[in-house]
């Protein structure tokens, strides 16, 4: 039996329940955090919940108490027996349940708030070994993709054409530069520096993006934000993906065409180190 959090409870997940008025349901309209846990330790849950408070804030939805979600994980953990192995949390607050109305719903409506803890399959090691194919897609999203909205269908039509692709991931491209994909953010290598697209309105700014920041810090591997026009990143001698369940994900292949000699490289190889080091 699968015990989740919901509303200040723990209950069995068959049992758990919200309404049909949530705004999370009706309008997508909430902010949710994928944490990862490695041998039952969430990691980076702090930048996770600094980042969930920060959305709360630009969606202007009360903090129904941020501080306490840490703990109701650990709960969560244990009692899911997830303290060794692979897991993930999953945490998500709507505006709460009201009448169907776009305007926000009356003042002390309490958010929705849900919790989750599962075990997490991992991708397969050649994934992480030999690196993966990405597809360029045009960017549809609103220009707020740096609040980690629930609304992701544009995500999820673009993974899904990268799947159908034979692909790992969708790399959005807006205006002719490639932004981040679809569930992580996106680095090439230009002559032993990385650079990747600017933290701002236009993409979400990773936590495992700053992972990265900090650990090529550490390397002495220079780091640049700049936009990368897409013709630019086919001359990259590197790119690789990062995110939370993506961890540091060697690309090898954009849309057919070879990155590099068609192998990860030496500086991704070297990060992807550091990272499994720093877990
Ligand atoms: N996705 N960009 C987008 C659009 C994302 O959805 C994600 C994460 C990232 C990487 O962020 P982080 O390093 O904080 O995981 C970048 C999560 C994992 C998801 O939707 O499952």
């Amino acid at each position: 039996m699968v015990l989740v959090y919901l509303n200040g409870e723990f209950v069995p997940q068959a049992e758990a329940r919200i309404s049909v008025d949530d705004r999370g349901f009706l309008f997508a309209d909430g902010v949710y955090e994928v944490v990862r846990v490695y041998d039952g330790r969430p990691f980076l849950m702090d930048a996770h919940l600094r980042r969930m408070r920060q959305g709360l804030h630009a969606l202007r939805i009360g903090d129904p108490g941020v501080d306490g979600l840490a703990a109701i994980a650990e709960r969560l953990l244990d009692e899911n027996r997830l303290r060794s192995g692979d897991a993930t949390i999953y945490i998500q607050i709507t505006r709460g349940a009201a009448p169907r109305a776009h305007v926000f719903p009356p003042a002390g409506t309490p958010p929705t708030v849900y919790v989750a803890a599962k075990p997490f399959q991992p991708h397969p090691p050649e994934y992480h070994r030999d690196g993966v194919a990405a597809l360029t897609v045009p960017d549809m999203r609103w220009s707020r993709c740096d609040i980690k909205s629930v609304s992701l269908l544009a995500n999820v039509l673009a993974k899904q054409a990268a799947k159908e692709a034979g692909a790992f991931e969708a790399l959005f491209v807006r205006d002719g530069i490639v932004l981040e994909g679809s569930h992580s953010n996106v680095f090439a290598v230009y002559d032993g520096a990385l650079v990747t697209y600017p933290a701002c309105n236009y993409i979400l700014n990773g936590i495992t993006r700053q992972k990265v920041f900090d650990l090529a810090g550490q390397l002495g591997i220079p780091v640049v934000e700049a936009p990368i026009p897409l013709d630019r990143l086919f001359t990259a001698s590197e790119v690789f993906l990062s995110g939370t369940t993506t961890e540091i994900m060697p690309v090898t292949r954009v849309d057919g065409r070879e990155i590099g000699d068609g192998r990860p490289g030496p500086v991704t190889q070297r990060l992807q180190r550091a990272y499994r080091e720093s877990i």
